[in-house]
């Protein structure tokens, strides 16, 4: 197994692994090494059917019912798509491919759920002819620029998250839909420390709809500050994908977007995230 950087403030591309023949004692503690460590590992030329994709994932903890948000008795895939279940490519203007350009807000997935996400796994599935590329940020690099001052404050606070907030700011008529509010908001602190590597990394996401303490707007506006900072051009990595790719991201340290494409085109990635555990710095960055 050899790691190449992707970006000078984090991610590898593990190069010479077959994800299908990753077990718990064979190139996992390595795999989780790297992920502690880089945040982001791109794997190339993978041949993962749906069973491989969720093997490979439920090594790194319990694997989310992405649709369900929980965990379920029967870990199942989800596709990131414009395909829908009838074959048909859903409508420029409908309400599932606004909740699809809902991703191209900067965000870490899951922090609006009784339990956030410690990984998301996605895989290249169905590639449209340009556009929908996957960029991510470091929130371990952008906490690292921080004040001082901003640390020690951030260190305090407490967000919170709630699905619709996020879909809100796209379409109100994608926001008012009952399976946008099917769980209370969440309440996590502003910075999660990586129990292994001790990194502090910035914890917010499109989902944060405020901090506590603070007046709404006021909230709002730092909430946009941190994103805006955390997400430089110069922190940006940029995937355009390949058929093969599989990328996995570490949530508690990283903010994500897709880019647009021509929506009339296909465009399915396979996706599953991996629900964080106390091992994982969860009780901590929970206030
Ligand atoms: C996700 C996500 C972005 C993309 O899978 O959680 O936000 O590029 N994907 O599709
Ligand atoms: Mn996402």
């Amino acid at each position: 197994m050899k790691l190449r950087p992707l970006h000078p403030r984090f991610g590898v591309e593990v190069q010479g692994v077959d994800v299908r023949t990753v077990t718990a004692d064979r190139l996992y503690p390595e795999i989780r090494a790297a992920f502690e460590e880089h945040s982001l590992l791109l794997f190339r030329g993978q041949d993962l059917d749906d069973a491989a994709h969720l093997r490979f994932g439920a090594l790194f903890g319990p694997v989310e019912d992405r649709s369900m948000g929980r965990n379920g008795p029967e870990p199942r895939m989800d596709n990131v798509t414009n395909r829908q279940g009838d074959g048909t490519i859903a409508a420029t203007d409908s309400l599932h491919t606004l909740n699809l350009v809902a991703n191209q807000l900067w965000h870490t997935d899951s922090t609006f759920l009784p339990v956030p996400a410690l990984a998301n796994l996605l895989a290249a599935r169905v590639l449209p002819s340009s556009g929908g590329e996957t960029q991510l940020v470091s929130t371990r690099a952008a906490w690292r620029d921080l004040s001082e001052d901003l640390k020690a404050r951030a260190r305090k606070m407490v967000l919170r998250h709630r699905l619709a907030h996020s879909r809100q700011g796209i379409s109100a008529e994608l926001a008012a839909l009952p399976a946008m509010h099917r769980w209370d908001d969440q309440l996590w602190r502003a910075v999660w420390r990586n129990p292994v590597t001790g990194d502090e990394a910035l914890y917010v996401a499109s989902h944060a709809c405020g901090v506590e303490s603070m007046a709404v707007s006021e909230g709002q506006a730092f909430i946009a500050d941190l994103i805006a900072s955390a997400t430089r051009p110069e922190m940006i990595y940029s995937h355009a994908w390949q058929g093969g790719d599989l990328l996995v991201w570490d949530e508690r340290a990283t903010l994500h977007r897709g880019l647009p494409w021509p929506y009339a085109e296909e465009r399915t990635l396979a996706s599953i995230c991996i629900s964080a555990q106390d091992i994982d710095g969860l009780a901590q960055v929970s206030p």
